[in-house]
């Protein structure tokens, strides 16, 4: 069983003697674990030689009106299967313990790209990823951390927060996992009807299909618009309210201001957020165009 630590204090302290000879990976989470996080844990692994899984319902990335208060929280199921993967420890602290006061008054803000994609509909969300992962940050001092590659988006953000504050940490990407029909596991899943469940598959049958209309295309940016909003059609005829469905490059700038580079491949990410009833699903889909 992993040994779980509430306290900073307690957690830096039993942490201490691994940090001169043993690397330390750091696998941060919201809890209600499922089959993707514990393939977070596993690939934390082969990374390292103390894994530690921080549990932790942030209230500085919920905006006002989300799901903060109805989040899944389910630390005993979550700590029994972080067993079955060989989790060292378990770091989950309460609210008072990561805040001494709220709102904090410092503030993270990874800028331009925070505002763009998720950050248009969450004006607040990517200050509160920052703001609690830079903490974890400097309190696990990990050597590696894993972050999934289904939030494109904060991936990319972490990704500049590591690079512009100079943390001596690897982000190591693990791929999305699937359910057998497609869909990308989500704790958010467990919102869905069954007859929302049944539909949630298309999402990604969608990106497969535009990212393959993307690959035919003799001229992506003239085609782009068209594509897109035919494929948004066939989403939204299941149910979906699309929050965004975009073609961006893989550094998540607009492919339009990026003619200079169109001679060669170039990597493209479609990244969707669609809601389905009360779940507000995001999924995303790597391509490379030539
Ligand atoms: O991806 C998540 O679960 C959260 O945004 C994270 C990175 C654990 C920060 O709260």
């Amino acid at each position: 069983m992993p040994i779980i630590h509430h306290h900073i204090a307690e957690l830096r302290a039993a942490l201490k003697p691994y940090r001169s000879q043993q690397r330390i990976a750091l696998v941060p989470t919201m809890g209600n674990l499922h089959d993707g996080h514990l393939e977070l844990v596993k690939l934390a692994r082969q990374y390292a030689d103390i894994v530690i899984v921080s549990i932790f319902v942030n209230p500085t990335q919920f905006g006002i009106g989300e799901d903060f208060d109805s989040y899944p929280r389910t630390l005993d199921d979550d700590v029994a299967k972080l067993a079955t993967v060989n989790a060292d420890y378990v770091f989950a602290p309460s609210v008072d313990e990561m805040y001494p006061v709220l709102p904090l008054p410092t503030s993270v803000h990874a800028g331009a790209i925070t505002t763009q994609l998720c950050g248009q509909s969450r004006p607040s969300h990517f200050d509160g990823v920052g703001i609690v992962v830079s903490k974890l940050f400097n309190i696990v001092q990990p050597d590696v951390a894993i972050f999934g590659q289904k939030d494109y988006q904060q991936l990319a953000i972490i990704k500049q927060l590591v690079r512009d504050l100079s943390y001596p940490i690897d982000i190591i990407a693990a791929p999305i996992v699937r359910a057998t029909d497609g869909l990308a596991l989500s704790s958010r899943n467990q919102y869905l009807s069954d007859g929302e469940r049944q539909a949630a598959p298309i999402l990604h049958q969608e990106l497969q299909y535009l990212a393959q209309q993307l690959i035919d295309s003799k001229n992506v940016e003239q085609d782009l618009e068209t594509l897109i909003a035919n494929s948004s059609k066939r989403i939204t005829a299941v149910g979906f309210k699309i929050d965004y469905l975009e073609v961006k490059t893989a550094q998540l700038e607009s492919i339009i201001n990026n003619k200079a580079e169109k001679s060669q491949a170039q990597e493209l990410i479609i990244v969707v957020a669609a809601w389905l009833g009360r779940a507000r699903l995001l999924d995303n889909q790597l391509v490379t165009v030539y």
